[in-house]
């Protein structure tokens, strides 16, 4: 069984554009998943069960898991020196690394440190997802580094705490996923080369906001839920409140999930920068799609850490339909 280190060891030559910090700073973020998969564990355990009491700066209600993830993201890609920034679902702007100059570190990285927040207390998956971009300032890190299209991502991917603990991640070459056998403490690869069925019967989407949305999303579901047996409808509904959890189970046996936009939030609920551009380079790498409705989430212009858009993205035959 190949090893997560051997696996980016073997294959460094895929990482394009990219020099060998990518190896070490795919390891910090590596070590920060095993110590949050030990913590999700025993959450029941320990005192990171429920919420802070605090909002974060989109007004959602932080919990104590959110803030243990972040801050251990944030520990371990300071303290390995790969990496000149980061850019968190939790915090307010940026975070510099500016103690780092010797190294010069070339990477800013992104992440929303623990997705499916409802979760946490209910012993259903979570996970945590990011992505790795090029500093394209010359001097110090700053906002515009944060700010770039999902076209110039350099790697993403995801860790899910579910069943088991699996890491999902791309460099541009493909997806590939390792399981983790916490017996050794190590990610195994367990899905190499993962290609996204083309179509499936399962389609994820908070039905229960179906008033905020547009008529053709109502357009949509109705079609989905209608009877007709040449196209084996109706399809099957599946959404459990965790992005990384939906996405997972449609990556892996074909679906689409969507978060659209709302009468009142024309951006939908999902961060481009967190969510949505490292899944979509997953799976579009994995042979899917992800559109925002009128243009691929890749290609869409970044302008502010937090921005929000909606999101279609899964097989690629859902498409035609
Ligand atoms: P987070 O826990 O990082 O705030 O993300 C929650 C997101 C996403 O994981 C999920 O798909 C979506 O919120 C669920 O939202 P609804 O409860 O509105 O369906
Ligand atoms: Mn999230
Ligand atoms: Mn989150």
């Amino acid at each position: 069984m190949m090893t997560l280190t051997e696996f980016i060891t073997i294959k460094e030559r895929d990482f394009q554009n990219a020099t060998g910090n990518l190896t070490a700073l795919l390891n910090d973020i590596v070590l920060a998943a095993k110590t949050i998969h030990r913590d999700v564990n025993r959450a029941g355990l320990m005192d990171i069960i429920g919420a802070t009491g605090d909002e974060n700066i989109q007004g959602e209600v932080v919990q104590k898991l959110d803030i243990h993830a972040d801050q251990l993201l944030i520990k371990y890609l300071q303290n390995g020196g790969q990496c000149c920034g980061i850019g968190s679902e939790e915090n307010d702007t940026f975070i510099a690394f500016d103690d780092q100059h010797k190294l010069d570190p070339h990477y800013v990285v992104l992440f929303d440190p623990l997705d499916g927040s409802s979760n946490i207390d209910v012993c259903a998956p979570i996970g945590t997802i990011f992505s790795i971009y090029k500093k394209k300032s010359p001097g110090k890190v700053e906002l515009s580094d944060f700010l770039q299209k999902g076209t110039e991502i350099v790697a993403a991917g995801y860790v899910i705490y579910g069943s088991s603990t699996m890491l999902v991640f791309s460099t541009g070459r493909g997806v590939n996923g390792f399981t983790l056998d916490a017996s050794i403490g190590e990610f195994c690869l367990s899905h190499p080369d993962i290609k996204t069925p083309e179509m499936n019967n399962t389609y994820s989407i908070n039905q229960g906001g179906m008033y905020k949305y547009e008529q053709y999303i109502h357009d949509f579901v109705d079609w989905c839920s209608a009877d007709d047996k040449t196209s084996k409808r109706p399809y099957s509904l599946r959404y459990i409140g965790s992005m990384v959890a939906d996405f997972h189970r449609n990556l892996l046996k074909g679906g689409i999930f969507i978060y659209p936009a709302m009468k009142e939030s024309p951006q939908g609920k999902l961060r481009i920068l967190y969510e949505c551009i490292p899944m979509a380079f997953l799976q579009e790498q994995a042979g899917g799609i992800a559109t925002d409705g009128e243009q691929r989430i890749l290609e869409k212009e970044v302008t502010d850490l937090h921005q929000r858009t909606p999101i279609i993205i899964g097989s690629k035959n859902w498409s035609k339909n």
